[in-house]
């Protein structure tokens, strides 16, 4: 696979540019340090708990970066297990519980990639451990995870990062950057969707044929669920089910607080309403595949968001910010900047009115407003495109091998991780209540 880093996406985007360019728009940013080798001293040994789509993935992306090798792997199904040897060969470490990669001197940091109801006491028993911690988004299941995440890596010096990708993205970089110079006024709304139509797209992810409680640890799996026989649905497609997963808010809703966090600088909404249903995939699970939430931010705008996957239409995905002036769009392969500014001109009603005041008004509007430019001579658009082949995942990890070497905090902390789950979750809370609720994003609290 072909790796694209800052210093490359840089270059092309200038290059690949492409509309009216416009008077005010910054130059690209500047270029990130390129990469350093990195000496034989300084190899980092990592794990992988829970070695699922994402687990897998994630350690696929992980080991590009130099100087990062993986030793062990932690899993309940002994098929992912076997895969793993698969993957990375016979000399990892394979087993069904991560205490016996914990115990190892020579893991330095692990990648957790289990259901979200684990992401708590999986990065706690590591930390603990003393390993650096890359937690799988949302950070929390239940709000009570979040303090004692945050708590733990201070009082542990261990190094957590959540895996929200975008956060690291040199397309999010490039809106935040276009939003600050002010490109499209003030932000006033941020617009997000993300659209199915599939079964695969509502979470129905195959079941191993040899799915079995011997091949599966499902007590293990289970942690502090309630307590039901065994279950291959739920263990493979665990999504569809609040006792391990968070609904749409959790697995889609996140990114997207991730991302206006991350371009806007803000901490979170103060008031949250929302509302779900489950409307057509009634397959037993118990958590909404319509949801819409809505938020409003103290910096003055307000965020809505949407997930449906019943999309009878077409399958899509938008993420928009809004300004006075324009619009900065956020698609897979790039951004685009559209800015339509407003008339100065304040225009004119009069053809209601007596034919002779008609005239005299329009005469002086003229004087006063002599020609000006139409918005449409105003208009223009520009997008900026990654190079093909920019992984947003491998820049996020390469992020996290940074902080482990140099012990500086990582690019999405847990208290930024906190705040993004904490405010997607509020859509959980809000849907079952039947209210509106709210959250004080500084002390990230509900209030
Ligand atoms: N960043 C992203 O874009 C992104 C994308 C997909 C998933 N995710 C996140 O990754 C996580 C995993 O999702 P997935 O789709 O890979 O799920 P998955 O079901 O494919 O994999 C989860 C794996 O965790 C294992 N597991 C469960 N409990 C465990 C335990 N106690 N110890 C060790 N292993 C355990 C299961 O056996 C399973 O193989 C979720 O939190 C999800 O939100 C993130």
């Amino acid at each position: 696979m072909e790796i694209w880093n800052r210093r490359s996406f840089l270059r092309a985007a200038g290059v690949v540019s492409a509309g009216t360019l416009m008077p005010g728009i910054p130059l690209l940013a500047a270029e990130q340090e390129p990469e350093k080798p990195v000496a034989a001293n300084d190899h980092i040994q990592i794990a992988l708990i829970g070695a699922g789509g994402q687990g897998q993935g994630d350690t696929k992306t992980a080991i590009q970066v130099p100087g990062v090798k993986l030793v062990a792997v932690a899993d309940c199904y002994d098929g992912r297990l076997a895969h793993s040897k698969e993957l990375w060969g016979d000399d990892i470490q394979t087993t069904r519980d991560y205490n016996e990669i914990l115990s190892r001197k020579d893991v330095d940091a692990v990648i957790i990639g289990t259901p979200d109801h684990w992401h708590k006491q999986a990065s706690v028993d590591a930390m603990k451990a003393g390993k650096d911690v890359y937690c799988e988004k949302p950070m929390i299941h239940l709000y009570s995870d979040g303090p004692e995440m945050i708590e733990t890596a201070r009082a542990t010096g261990r190094m957590l990062q959540i895996g929200s990708q975008r956060v690291s993205s040199i397309i999010y970089a490039k809106a935040k950057e276009l939003l600050a110079s002010g490109a499209i006024g003030k932000l006033n709304m941020v617009t997000a969707y993300w659209d199915r139509n599939s079964a695969i797209g509502a979470w129905d992810y195959t079941v191993p044929p040899d799915a079995s409680p011997e091949t599966c640890d499902w007590p293990r799996f289970l942690g502090t669920a309630p307590k039901i026989p065994f279950n291959a649905e739920q263990f493979f497609q665990w999504r569809k089910w609040k006792a391990y997963g968070s609904g749409v808010a959790g697995d889609l809703f996140v990114h997207l607080f991730s991302g206006t966090h991350f371009i806007t600088g803000a901490h979170g909404p103060t008031r949250a309403m929302a509302t779900g249903a489950i409307r057509y995939w009634k397959d037993g699970r118990n958590v909404p595949d319509v949801m819409l939430g809505i938020f409003d931010y103290p910096e003055e705008f307000n965020l809505s968001l949407r997930v449906n996957f019943v999309d009878g239409g077409q399958e899509s995905e938008s993420l928009v910010f809004t300004g006075s002036e324009g619009t900065i769009e956020i698609g897979w392969t790039g951004v685009t900047l559209t800015r339509v500014p407003r008339e100065t001109a304040p225009g004119y009603t009069v053809e209601t009115f007596p034919e002779a005041m008609q005239k005299e008004f329009i005469a002086d509007y003229e004087k006063k407003y002599p020609r000006h430019a139409g918005r449409e001579e105003m208009a223009g658009s520009e997008k900026f495109t990654a190079p093909k082949g920019y992984s947003d995942s491998y820049d996020h990890f390469r992020n996290f091998f940074a902080s482990v070497r140099t012990r500086k905090e990582p690019v999405e902390d847990a208290v930024f991780g906190y705040r993004a789950a904490g405010a997607a979750l509020l859509s959980n809370l809000s849907n079952e209540r039947g209210q509106v609720v709210r959250w004080d994003p500084e002390k990230m609290k509900l209030v």
